[in-house]
């Protein structure tokens, strides 16, 4: 009999992390700077502190989690593998479903995996304040907590449609000490232009990339911090797959699809990475495996975007990264998974995209909160809407399953549990979520202004 909850023991948790760079086929496109030329850490040194920039830049394969970082995770970490039986038996599916669920964090999502080592780190490298961007508030959130943990202030750049959406969500972030402001803000030069061609702007989460980069860049004791897309904060995430690959060891197990929501990619690259360990060592369990990145039809970064150097903000500071992009002034809609509202997609798990090693999937907003509802009415955990695009491919995987009668083993990333999310709940409920699949002619319009580059 599989149970329900796998656990690991303390000593059981992973001491390092897992960087993917050491095995893939090809040398990940550097970065760029304003010139086109290749961009070295003392150039980002403005912005980011170096240990951090030796991490990004790293292609050594196991990178050792430092003890005072352990000790944190260790405040809910090894984290559950979960079977969904009642949900297997409500779907009448042949496949067995299972969920790495990473809302046991004090955030409530995976983001703290990487909060806290950029807090340690940044802590040791002498920085005096963090300043980062969030879109759903989870990673603001995050950050705020591990801010919190190594004495270090915090200042959010929140986008504007997440602050309305969510009050609690800087409720949160305002309990844990961090400073909150509505993304664009008339604090900087960026938000300012923002404001000014249309007062109304929602924002997006470029655009609050670009005020939190802004602040960094003019004060040098100041450090930014992102919670996703970057190598180094994939890297912290594989805590994720290397604790679900020994849980499955536990149960003698081994899956055959990976499921995980995708905005910039950190905790798809965290449960997919360690697998593809096993498909790049030769592992024969890994031979068939698939892992499918779902992102929604409104921000189809993976599916309809270029592959192609673009900013990761919106108003060109950062360096130029080789990613699939949607245009760098692409402004997503308003849709409930704030936090998949990225016109870009990490470097890494793009080109893993482009090599074929990554399947994305682009889902409708509607059909992922069925997803979530049948979830939540079977496993009782109610999931954030970035999730629920996860449990969409999980349960259509099941009921391919189901037809061919496979017994396909399927494991998905329950990033976050959606309890500062019931407002979008409430308004699927009350049938005013729409879908929206963002036209062809308007992606290929704001694909003109990407950079030219080579
Ligand atoms: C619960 C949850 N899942 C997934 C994501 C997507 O981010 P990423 O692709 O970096 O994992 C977010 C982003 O805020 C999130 O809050």
């Amino acid at each position: 009999m599989i149970p329900l909850r796998t656990y690991l023991n303390p000593d059981e948790m992973p001491t390092h992390w897992y960087n993917v760079v050491a095995d893939m086929k090809n040398p990940p496109a550097p970065p760029l700077g304003p010139d086109g030329q290749p961009m070295g850490p003392e150039q980002m040194g403005a912005i980011f502190p170096m240990n951090i920039l030796e991490q990004e830049m790293s292609s050594q394969r196991w990178i050792e989690i430092p003890e005072e970082v352990r000790q944190i995770y260790a405040l809910w970490r090894p984290a559950p593998l979960c079977r969904a039986l009642r949900l297997e038996q409500a779907l009448g599916t042949t496949a067995k479903i299972f969920y790495k669920y990473e809302g046991v964090s004090p955030a409530g999502s995976h983001k703290p995996n990487s909060a806290v080592p950029q807090a340690f780190y940044n802590k040791e490298a002498g920085t005096k304040k963090l300043t980062t961007e969030t879109g759903a508030g989870q990673w603001g959130s995050s950050i705020a907590f591990a801010g919190q943990m190594f004495g270090l202030p915090v200042r959010v750049f929140m986008v504007k449609v997440s602050y309305e959406q969510k009050p609690f969500r800087r409720s949160m972030m305002q309990t844990w000490g961090a400073e909150v402001f509505a993304s664009p803000t008339n604090l900087t030069e960026a938000g300012r232009k923002a404001l000014a061609a249309d007062p109304e702007c929602q924002g997006s989460l470029g655009l609050a990339i670009s005020e939190a980069v802004e602040e960094a860049a003019a004060d040098k004791e100041t450090c930014y911090t992102l919670g996703s897309v970057l190598n180094h904060v994939l890297l912290h995430q594989t805590i994720i797959g290397l604790e679900a690959k020994k849980q499955f060891d536990k149960l003698g197990l081994y899956p055959d699809v990976v499921v995980g929501p995708c905005g910039g990619g950190s905790s798809f690259g965290g449960i997919a990475f360690p697998f593809l360990a096993d498909k790049a060592a030769g592992d024969k369990r890994a031979n068939n495996l698939r892992c499918v990145a779902v992102e929604p039809t409104s921000c189809p970064t993976l599916t309809q975007g270029a592959y192609a150097y673009d900013f990761g903000d919106a108003s060109g500071y950062t360096p130029l990264m080789k990613m699939f992009t949607l245009g760098h002034d692409f402004m997503p809609p308003g849709i409930h998974a704030g936090g998949l509202r990225y016109h870009g997609a990490s470097p890494l798990v793009s080109q893993l995209t482009h090599e074929g090693l990554v399947e994305p999937l682009a889902v409708p907003q509607l059909a992922t909160f069925e997803a979530g509802v049948q979830f939540a009415r079977a496993e009782g955990i109610i999931p954030a809407p970035e999730s629920c695009h996860a449990i969409r491919a999980a349960i259509d995987e099941a009921l391919k399953a189901k037809v061919t009668g496979e017994e396909k083993v399927i494991l998905f990333s329950l990033t976050g549990h959606g309890h500062f999310d019931m407002a979008s709940y409430d308004k699927f409920f009350a049938g005013k979520l729409e879908d929206f699949a963002y036209p062809a002619e308007a992606i290929a319009d704001s694909l003109k202004h990407l950079p030219q580059v080579g």
